[in-house]
């Protein structure tokens, strides 16, 4: 489904990504793992078409997308769940979900789902997002971005700022869309979860992939568990 080649990304004129290559199919989950600085979100903003100022070659459903514009991504079913969440803190959460319908027919069925997976969206559909807790404020992140029934879901640091228990929380409902079929990409920092729900994995060092592989195998690399486990 999607498919990245030899990516370069600078900001400005300083390279940060440095040719990167990687994949996800249709229904994986893929995660790309990394310390601060390692290039999570550049990458990501380069996918979503949010820095363009990269070469290299990405392809998504066997469209070359590398240099359009956000808004015909989004319409192409890449949606994002951005590290700073960035809700609409004045805004109810049922409006917070809405801002992200793009077929106004699909809304209803959405919803319903989205309700199915975080009830708690649904319990506090009239409070203003902005006085959730961090971890609802994450499911609101996650459930806007599915408003749009994306083909794929991006999701930036979702364990950010999380205690233990939400993170448990949060990761289960993406393992959950994972059984529903939903294809991942998740960039994360938090190696043991990240590898525990997805099936593939890339170590992001430096803005270069230093090592890929099957998650559960990474998991028992003695080099992970010794740089990014505690082990
Ligand atoms: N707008 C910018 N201008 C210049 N350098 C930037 C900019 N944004 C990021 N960088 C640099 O690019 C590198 C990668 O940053 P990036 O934010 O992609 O890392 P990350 O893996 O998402 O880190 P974190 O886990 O802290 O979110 C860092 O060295 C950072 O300082
Ligand atoms: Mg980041």
């Amino acid at each position: 489904m999607l498919s990245v080649s030899h990516l370069d990304v600078f900001h400005a004129n300083l390279q940060v990504v440095w040719d990167l290559s990687f994949s996800v199919g249709k229904g994986e989950l893929v995660t790309l793992i990394g310390p601060n600085g390692a290039g999570k979100t550049t990458t990501v903003e380069t996918l979503v078409g949010l820095n363009r100022n990269a070469r290299g070659t990405i392809t998504f459903c066997g469209e070359d997308i590398l240099g359009m514009p956000p808004y015909r991504l989004f319409q192409k079913g890449l949606a994002l769940v951005p590290e700073k969440r960035e809700i609409f803190p004045k805004m109810p959460v049922v409006e917070n979900l809405l801002s992200g319908v793009t077929d106004p027919s699909a809304t209803d069925k959405n919803l319903e789902h989205i309700y199915r997976l975080f009830p708690i969206l649904q319990e506090r559909g009239q409070q203003m997002a902005g006085t959730l807790s961090g971890g609802e404020q994450q499911m609101l992140a996650i459930g806007r971005a599915l408003m749009s029934n994306p083909q794929l879901l991006i999701l930036d640091e979702p364990s950010t700022g999380l205690s233990p228990l939400l993170v448990g929380q949060v990761f289960r409902s993406l393992e959950q869309l994972g059984r529903e079929g939903m294809t991942v990409l998740l960039l994360e920092q938090n190696v043991r979860h990240a590898l525990a729900m997805c099936h593939r994995g890339y170590v992001l060092e430096n803005g270069r992939i230093v090592k890929e592989g099957k998650a559960k195998e990474l998991l028992h690399d003695p080099e992970i568990q010794k740089a990014y486990l505690g082990f």
